[in-house]
C-alpha cells in the first residue's frame, strides 16, 4: 500500500503535455519520505560514495545512507565490498571515521574480528576467560551482512533490498550509450573534489540538473557561449534523463595547454558534451577532457549534500604541472552550481504553499523532467 493518492499520482503518469508535477507531499511531508526511502532508494541501485575514497586494501569509510549505517571496505583483492557496519554480537557500529584498518574489522566493545571480506574470524574469550569458541556460536553464520554492491565510474552504488535487477541491466542503456567513455578516468585529487548543501529536497537538484530551460536567466554566463537552442534533451524513460550541448568548447589558462582527451572518441564528442541524471541520485556530465560526478545525499527531507568530484582521461592530468588548469576548472563548474542553489532552494520553498497543485510542464522544454517525475511516481504506484 502506498501512501500517496492514487488519481494524484496518475495525474504525474498522463503524457507530458496534460501531467501535473509529483505533489507537494513528496517535498514537505516526512511519512512520503520514509516511503520513498524504501520504494525509491531502498529497492534500486542508489549512489552513495567514492571507490577513490578507499583507494588502498583495509581502507575503510562509514556511510549513513539514509540512516542505514554502510561500511565501505577495499578487500585484499582490490574489490569494493560494502557491509552492513553493525556487529553481529551486540549490534556495536563497527567503523566510525574513515581509517586504514589493521587487516581485519574489530569490533571495540568485546573484540569480534571479521575478515576485510566479512567473515567472523575470532571472538576473544566467548567460551569464558581463555577460551575463544562456544558452540553457539557459530562463525560460519556470523559474517557480517554483505549489501549488494558495484563500482561505475568509481561510483560506489547499493541495492539494500537485494532484489533490483543485476546493475548491469539497470545500468546498460546508459553504457550504451556513453561506450565511447568506458575507460579508465583519473581523479584531479583534492583540488577537484567539492561539496554544496543546498537546503533542497533532493529532487529538486535532479530535476533542476536536467533540463536546459532555465539556462538563460539562471547562468546567464554559460548561456552567452552554450545557447538554449545549443541543447538537446536525453530521455530513457524509467532510467535517466539529461540534456546534452553541441557546443562544447572549454578554453582555460593561456591557452598554451589543454587537458588530454579520452582515445577513440567520434568526432560527434569535439564539441558535445552530456549532463545525465542516473535515477536516483547521481548526476554525471561527460566531455572529450573530463567527466564529473555529483552525488546528491538526501541528509534530511528538506536538505541535500551535494558531493562533486571531477576525474580526467589521462593521469598525467592529476599531477602538479596541470593544478591550474584543474583549480579553475573545477572553480567554473563550483560557479555554474552555486547558481542554482537559488533556485533548488526556491522551489523548496514554494512547495510550502498547499494549493500548489504540481505545477505543468513545458511539453518541448521540461520532457526530461516529467521523466523523472514519472519514474519516482511509477516507484510509488508500483504494488509492494
Ligand atoms: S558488540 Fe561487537 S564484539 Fe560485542
Ligand atoms: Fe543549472
Amino acid at each position: 500500500m502506498t501512501i500517496v493518492d492514487r488519481d494524484l499520482l496518475d495525474t504525474v503518469l498522463q503524457p507530458v503535455a496534460g501531467a501535473r508535477g509529483l505533489p507537494n507531499q513528496f517535498y514537505v511531508d516526512a511519512e512520503t519520505f520514509e516511503e520513498e526511502k524504501r520504494r525509491v532508494f531502498f529497492a534500486n541501485w542508489a549512489a552513495i560514495g567514492f571507490a577513490k575514497d578507499i583507494p588502498e586494501t583495509a581502507d575503510a569509510r562509514p556511510i549513513d545512507f539514509l540512516g542505514q549505517p554502510l561500511l565501505a571496505v577495499r578487500d585484499r583483492q582490490g574489490q569494493v565490498r560494502v557491509f552492513q557496519n553493525t556487529c553481529r554480537h551486540r549490534g556495536m557500529i563497527l567503523v566510525d571515521q574513515p581509517a586504514r584498518l589493521r587487516g581485519m574489522i574489530r569490533c571495540k566493545y568485546h573484540s569480534w574480528c571479521y575478515a576485510l571480506t566479512g567473515e567472523l574470524r575470532s571472538t576473544p574469550h566467548v567460551g569464558g576467560p581463555g577460551n575463544n569458541l562456544h558452540a553457539a556460536i557459530d562463525r560460519a553464520s556470523l559474517g557480517l551482512v554483505e549489501v549488494r554492491s558495484h563500482v561505475w565510474r568509481d561510483v560506489i552504488f547499493v541495492n539494500i533490498s537485494g532484489d533490483a535487477p543485476d546493475f548491469e541491466t539497470h545500468a546498460g542503456d546508459l553504457n550504451g550509450r556513453w561506450k565511447e567513455f568506458d575507460k579508465p578516468i583519473y581523479h584531479g585529487g583534492p583540488d577537484s573534489s567539492f561539496r554544496l548543501e543546498v537546503r533542497t529536497n533532493w529532487k529538486l537538484a535532479v530535476e533542476n540538473y536536467c533540463e536546459s530551460y532555465h539556462l538563460p536567466w539562471v547562468h546567464p554566463g554559460l548561456n552567452s557561449y552554450s545557447r538554449l537552442e545549443d541543447h538537446y534533451h536525453i530521455i530513457e524513460p524509467g532510467r535517466f534523463s539529461g540534456q546534452g550541448t553541441t557546443v562544447y568548447n572549454p578554453s582555460l589558462g593561456d591557452g598554451s595547454r589543454v587537458f588530454s582527451n579520452f582515445d577513440g572518441l567520434s568526432e560527434k564528442w569535439d564539441t558535445a558534451a552530456e549532463y545525465i541524471a542516473f535515477f536516483p541520485n547521481l548526476l554525471f556530465g561527460v566531455h572529450r577532457d573530463h567527466v564529473y560526478a555529483i552525488l546528491l545525499e538526501p541528509t534530511g527531507l528538506e536538505t541535500t549534500v551535494e558531493h562533486v568530484e571531477i576525474y580526467y582521461a589521462d593521469e598525467a592530468m592529476t599531477g602538479p604541472d596541470y593544478a591550474d588548469l584543474r583549480a579553475e576548472n573545477a572553480r567554473l563548474w563550483k560557479g555554474i552550481f552555486v547558481e542554482d542553489i537559488g533556485v533548488v532552494e526556491g522551489m523548496q520553498k514554494g512547495r510550502h504553499g498547499i494549493c500548489f497543485d504540481g505545477g505543468r510542464f513545458s511539453p518541448v522544454m521540461d520532457e526530461p523532467t516529467h521523466t523523472f517525475h514519472h519514474w519516482v511516481a511509477s516507484q510509488f504506484a508500483a504494488t509492494g
